[in-house]
Parts: structure tokens; C-alpha cells; sequence
């Protein structure tokens, strides 16, 4: 079997999808369900069946788009990733692995070849936590992570409920019926820039994923006393903006210190009210990301939140809550995906890293109901989530080949 890989048709795919943002290029924002991410659905349905593909949409938004297989009885070898982008973002994250998944489809039917197993392009609905508070939404709701009742009580930052947001996108039914049943895939593999530094680093083209770490995020609500900036007198003083600065450091302090390079923690929201330079800040909503491969560490640098909570609380005479949004466990990449995509890296004699992913993905909560694996390629500098991230054009075309004959593989 001879593959090509369209390189022009790939790279001015993605160039189109970028254009489909809130922010002024070169930031890509395309928050779940705004009216630039219907777009870009509208967009991607398009193409979708233009390569001749059968597009289903579920009530949550996942999109999947089929070549049926020979044998419509044998489970569904899956690929693809998500569009949505948090505001300043690149034009890779996600997006290579849906443009390029399709590409990798587009180059098998091209080829000749028939799978015996339908291969299925999806869009993950909101795998970014920008909107809903929750990353993986659509992924969470397809292997039934979370429960549909649970997804119903999700409000975004306007406090309109998710049920309500994806009605008024178009996406009817109920979230109940989102849940894929048992044995749908036979495997799922997902294509995307490493988002960190270690492929460009050692100069190798490519990673398989090994495993991926579990992600935590918690808001926290510190509440003191506000007032006038001149007139309250330091002593008198119960400001929620320095308690959330003695925590963040506390919580970067626990990360730092955990004894492993795996273990991260970012506090990535910090909103302070009223928000006014000369008035005393009485409320501070902090948002908090922590992650390990270790659940044991992460646990400990969960703990030491709460330490923190507790004792900074007491010594300034604020309340401070802290409420569990997610703790997911992480999850360990199939053997017989790991070897179909290091058999094709050794067929092109392609070098490649084993390797853990940091960052979630989809593929953390499809491996729930299904064997996964993930494909890395490399991204300049390890940058990712800002507006220069980039991913050469020959590495996007070799992660495109090695999924597709991945896919060719596992298909067959
Ligand atoms: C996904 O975008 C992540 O934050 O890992
Ligand atoms: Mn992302
Ligand atoms: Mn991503």
C-alpha cells in the first residue's frame, strides 16, 4: 500500500481553520459553541463529506464522520481530537489531529485500501475547559465519565446552563444518549503537538505516548473584608488579593518540591473584585490546575492546598473554600496500538520517543471504554496554549503518514 499524504491540502486546511477565531491572527480563540465555533463545525462537516465521509452529530456536539468497513458488525477504529481553542491560543493544538486524522483517512481511500472496520474521524465537543469550567466535556460524556445530569448542571461564566447553550447551538436530543455503548471502538489512536519541549529537544520526529498524566482542577473562593485603599490602615487590613498570593506560592511551592518533574501545578485564573485600583479587594476567585502521573503526588500537592487554605485562613482573618471541579486518574496507552504506530515509524526508519503526556487529551477518557494511544509530533520550542505556537510542515505530514498506517493496521 502507497500512501500519500497531501501536504498543500493539509496546511491550507489548517490555515482555513484558523481563520475561524476571535482573536486577531496569529491567536486562534474559539470558545465551544460561540457562533465562530459553529462556524468552524459548519466548516469541518464540509470537508468532512467532501472526502465522501457520513457526518453524525451527537447531543452534546461530538462530531463523527464514518468510512464504513466491510464488516459493519466489527467495532470502529477511531481517530481525531478536538477544535475548540482557549482565548490566545495557536493553530495546532487538537487541530492536527482532526485535519490531519482526515487527511490520514482521505490518503487511505485514495490508496485502494478497504478496512474490514469502520474508521471514524471524531470532533470532541469542548476538550477545553475555557466555557464550562470542565475539560474533556464531550469525551467525559461519551465514555460516561461524567453523568448526563451532572453535564446538565454545568453553567458557563453567564450562569446559562450547558443543556441550554448546546440547544441553542442546534444539538438536540439528550445527553443521555451521548454515551457510547460498550465495544464500539476496537481502538482509538489520537494525533497531536507534544506541547512540550522533549521531541525538538532531542531531535527525534516523533513520540508514542505511553501514558497520560491525570489532571486536577479546583476553585478556590477567598473571601475578606474590601474597603477604601487610603483610608483602611494596614493593620485593619483583611485584603483577599494577598491571601491568594500567599496560597498560589503555596501551591507552587508544593509542585516544586514534590520530588518529580512530573508533577505541575498552575493556578490560571485569579479574579479579583471589584477590581478597582483604590479599593481594598474583598473577593478573589482562584482557578487551579494540578497534575502528576503519580496519583499518590499529585494527592500530596492536593493536600497542601488544603494545609494552605487552612492555615492562611487563620492567620489573616479570611474565609477561604476551595470546591473539587475534577480529579481523574490517568490512564496507560495500549501495547498492540503502541506497536502498530512504532511498526510504521520502523518501516520509514522514522526514530521516536516513548513517552508520557502531560497535557490531557480525549483520548484520556476514551481509554475508559477503549484501547488507545496517542501520536506525537513536535512543536517549536514545546510552546503550546499561545499564539506562537507552531508545528513544522514535514512533522505534521509524518504524524499524518504514521496514523494512517496505524489506522490501515488496526483496521484491517
Ligand atoms: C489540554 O488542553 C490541557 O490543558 O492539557
Ligand atoms: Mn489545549
Ligand atoms: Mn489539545
Amino acid at each position: 500500500m502507497s500512501l500519500t499524504i497531501n501536504r498543500d491540502r493539509l496546511l491550507s486546511e489548517i490555515d482555513a481553520l484558523a481563520s475561524y477565531s476571535d482573536a486577531e491572527a496569529p491567536a486562534v480563540t474559539r470558545i465551544v459553541f460561540t457562533p465562530t465555533d459553529l462556524k468552524a463545525r459548519a466548516w469541518m462537516k464540509a470537508r468532512c463529506e467532501e472526502a465522501g465521509l457520513t457526518v453524525r452529530q451527537d447531543a452534546v456536539g461530538n462530531t463523527f464522520a464514518r468510512w464504513n468497513g466491510s464488516d459493519p458488525a466489527a467495532p470502529v477504529v477511531g481517530t481525531g481530537s478536538h477544535i475548540d481553542a482557549i482565548p490566545n491560543a495557536g493553530k495546532y493544538d487538537g487541530v492536527v489531529g482532526v485535519l490531519g486524522g482526515l487527511e490520514a483517512i482521505r490518503a487511505l481511500r485514495q490508496s485502494g485500501f478497504h478496512p474490514k472496520h469502520s474508521i471514524e474521524l471524531t470532533i470532541f465537543t469542548s476538550e477545553e475547559p475555557t466555557r464550562f469550567g470542565i475539560g474533556c466535556l464531550g469525551s467525559r460524556l461519551l465514555s460516561g465519565t461524567v453523568s448526563a445530569d451532572a453535564a446538565r448542571k454545568l453553567t458557563d461564566s453567564e450562569g446559562t446552563a450547558l443543556d441550554e447553550v448546546r440547544r441553542n447551538a442546534g444539538f438536540r436530543g439528550e445527553l443521555e444518549e451521548v454515551k457510547l455503548p460498550v465495544g464500539y471502538y476496537a481502538a482509538f489512536v489520537e494525533l497531536h503537538i507534544e506541547q512540550g519541549p522533549l521531541l525538538e529537544r532531542q531531535q527525534i520526529p516523533l513520540g508514542i505516548v505511553t501514558k497520560i498524566a491525570a489532571p486536577a482542577s479546583l476553585r478556590v473562593l477567598i473571601e475578606g473584608t474590601g474597603g477604601h485603599a487610603g483610608g483602611v490602615l494596614m493593620p485593619d487590613r483583611h485584603d483577599a488579593l494577598c491571601a491568594a498570593a500567599e496560597l498560589i506560592l503555596a501551591i507552587e511551592n508544593a509542585a516544586r518540591t514534590s520530588g518529580a518533574v512530573d508533577t505541575v501545578a498552575t493556578v490560571g485564573i485569579c479574579e479579583v473584585f471589584p477590581g478597582a485600583v483604590n479599593s481594598i479587594p474583598s473577593r478573589v476567585r482562584l482557578g487551579v490546575d494540578i497534575r502528576d502521573t503519580d496519583l499518590q503526588r499529585r494527592g500530596v500537592v492536593m493536600h497542601a492546598l488544603e494545609a494552605a487554605c487552612h492555615a492562611i485562613s487563620e492567620k489573616r482573618r479570611v474565609s477561604i473554600r476551595s470546591e473539587l471541579v475534577n480529579a481523574d486518574a490517568p490512564a496507560e496507552c495500549a501495547p498492540a496500538i503502541i506497536e502498530a504506530l512504532s511498526q510504521s515509524c520502523r518501516k520509514h526508519e522514522l526514530n521516536f520517543l516513548s513517552m508520557v503526556s502531560r497535557a490531557y487529551h480525549d483520548s484520556l477518557f476514551i481509554a475508559r471504554i477503549a484501547p488507545v494511544a496517542m501520536l506525537f509530533i513536535p512543536c517549536r520550542n514545546g510552546y503550546s496554549h499561545r499564539p506562537d505556537e507552531y508545528a513544522a510542515p514535514e512533522d505534521i505530514v509524518r504524524g499524518a503518514l504514521v496514523l494512517a498506517e496505524t489506522l490501515a493496521a488496526l483496521s484491517k
